[in-house]
């Protein structure tokens, strides 16, 4: 199907933005703030609890005007309207894209194909609440009527690190005897580091896939069921040790998973949205039912203000835009997401699928390419351990990568004086960002002037802060769909399906062809280009070889 996009760079806002760009770019922050006294306030935004500072950004009022109006030439609202009715926005793969549906209340209604989506939804969150009860008072037993104490969700992409970030996000709200675990990669060290310790019959197997055909995946679950079944010795145990989160009921029974044990999702959940649905199975069984509730609720807070709320005071709107202006501007290749909160170490990883699966394309909706750059790299590690590492590049090195502090109010764990600690190093990090240090402040303070060069900070370094009261199941909710929709915003300027990721294919076709080829006995003849034959043909040489 083609859809018919207005062209970014012909859009008259785009144009003046050029022209504006090349006026203000050699605008420093320090001038920007000394001449705005109320900067630091006026350049904020708050919505459903969360305080967004995006004052320490390299723009005026007029930049914000031009991004503004932008987004409304893009047809932003018209298209956040699609994604929320249920059109079929993922035009490449004929889909609706209704994360959002999953998050709605129940006297919601969201129609697919003339049907309403969301009483499906609520009777599957009641199915997993009714089991995650039972997992978690021991009343499901393991086949030899142990009651479980792992649960391990085998899943990879969006069946893995939305449940693992979340799972770590929300670690303090669950269950310390009833742990999680996470298998996702083909390579066996994965499954066997993670089962090392564990008894079969009181573990769990929750096998996370929306097509039940993933190739790690699905090696990983019959290498599990092997398992148990070496452990408990009847092919009966399978019922009380796996249950299975898909699309896909013909192959979660070819699996041999009763389909009374499987909880459904829909095709018209991409797998990076999907951790609020089913895919949120171990999530729900590790914080319990009102907690992932409240999760959801979250989620649909900030729902609503994305739909609603005017572009100026929109969150995911200003930041997608922001993210815009240095991607698309001042030609920025990455933006480093910081959080300072341990509980959000997966965050980032998390966001790398989110941002980079959704928004890494070249072809516009209409097949023909950009003439624009896309999605950046996204990266990054909790606060302040990055300090002591890469953070010397982003304050003195020659690249711009816009930040995105993350922080918290109050403590989860409050020890001492390291909550204090832990924000005022956010806060002097964005300030020292933004302000630096000039070559007079450092002869100030009676440097050598040969060494003085080395300890200026030129400062400049744009970035958000955002701030929220408490990591709380809500609070975390809100934060991930903030990020949820500031990619749809970024997609839709950029006029690509941000929730395709045929990207994916190829590498895919190609492992599966190379696979007999290095398990052949005989010496297959081989049709790649010489290196990738090279290398094969080593592999399997040196394989043979005694230890
Ligand atoms: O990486 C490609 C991908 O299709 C992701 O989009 C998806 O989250 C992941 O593989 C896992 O897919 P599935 O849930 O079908 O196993």
């Amino acid at each position: 199907m083609m859809t018919s996009i207005p062209l970014l760079t012909r859009l008259p806002a785009w144009q003046a933005l050029q022209t504006h760009y090349a006026k203000i770019r050699g605008l420093h922050l320090r001038r920007l703030f000394a001449e705005d006294p109320n900067r630091g306030e006026r350049l904020t935004a708050e919505a459903v609890g969360i305080y967004l500072d995006y004052s320490k950004h390299l723009i005026t009022g007029e930049t914000l005007e031009l991004l503004l109006q932008l987004a409304e030439e893009a047809g932003l609202r018209t298209r956040i309207d699609a994604m929320f009715r249920g059109e079929k926005i993922n035009v490449t793969e004929n889909r609706a894209a209704l994360h959002t549906a999953l998050r709605a209340p129940v006297e919601r209604a969201v129609f697919v194909d003339g049907q309403n989506v969301i009483p499906q939804v609520h009777a599957v969150l009641n199915r997993m609440e009714e089991f995650a009860k039972r997992v978690r008072n021991g009343q499901w037993r393991g086949h030899t009527g142990k009651s479980i104490r792992t649960v391990i969700n085998i899943g990879i992409g969006g069946s893995d690190l939305g449940p693992v970030m979340a799972y770590e996000a929300l670690r303090h709200y669950s269950r310390r005897d009833l742990t999680c675990r996470f298998v996702s990669n083909i390579d066996g060290t994965d499954f066997a580091e993670t089962v090392r310790d564990l008894d079969a019959g009181e573990t769990l197997f929750v096998i996370s896939s929306k097509t039940f055909k993933t190739q790690e995946t699905m090696t990983n679950a019959h290498t599990a069921r092997d398992w148990v079944l070496k452990a408990l010795k009847d092919p009966e145990a399978v019922a009380s040790h796996f249950v299975a989160v898909s699309t896909n009921a013909e192959e979660v029974a070819g699996f041999g998973i009763d389909t009374a044990n499987m909880f459904e999702f829909w095709d018209w959940v991409g797998g990076r949205y999907s951790m609020d649905s089913a895919i949120g199975l171990s999530t729900m069984i590790a914080i319990g039912p009102e907690h992932f509730r409240s999760m959801l609720g979250g989620f649909h807070q900030m729902d609503e203000h994305f739909r609603t709320a005017p572009f100026d005071r929109n969150l995911p709107v200003l930041m997608g835009l922001l993210g815009l202006w240095y991607n698309n501007f001042f030609g920025a290749q990455t933006v480093a997401v910081l959080p300072y909160e341990q509980y959000l170490k997966r965050f980032p990883a998390y966001l790398q699928q989110l941002t980079m699966e959704s928004n890494g394309k070249r072809i516009t909706m209409d097949g023909t390419e950009v003439a624009w750059q896309t999605a950046p790299v996204y990266w990054g590690e909790p606060g302040t351990n990055g300090q002591h590492s890469f953070y010397q590049l982003i304050h003195q090195g020659t690249k711009l990568i816009p930040c995105d502090f993350i922080g918290f109010i109050q403590p989860l764990n409050p020890i001492g004086r390291h909550h204090d600690m832990l924000m005022a190093n956010m806060f002097a990090q964005a300030e020292a960002m933004a302000f630096g240090k000039t070559s007079e402040e450092v002869l100030a303070d009676n440097t050598p002037s040969w060494l003085a060069p080395h300890k200026v900070f030129e400062g400049n370094r744009p970035s958000s802060t955002i701030l929220l009261e408490r990591l709380t199941p809500e609070a975390l909710g809100k934060l991930v769909a903030l990020y949820e929709h500031s990619v749809f915003t970024q997609g839709v300027l950029w006029g690509i399906d941000s929730f395709d990721q045929w990207g994916v294919e190829l590498g895919k076709a190609l492992a599966a062809r190379i696979i007999p080829e290095l398990e052949s006995e005989n010496e297959s003849v081989l049709d790649h280009d010489s290196s990738t034959s090279i290398l094969i043909r080593r592999y399997r040489m040196l394989k043979k070889l005694p230890d």
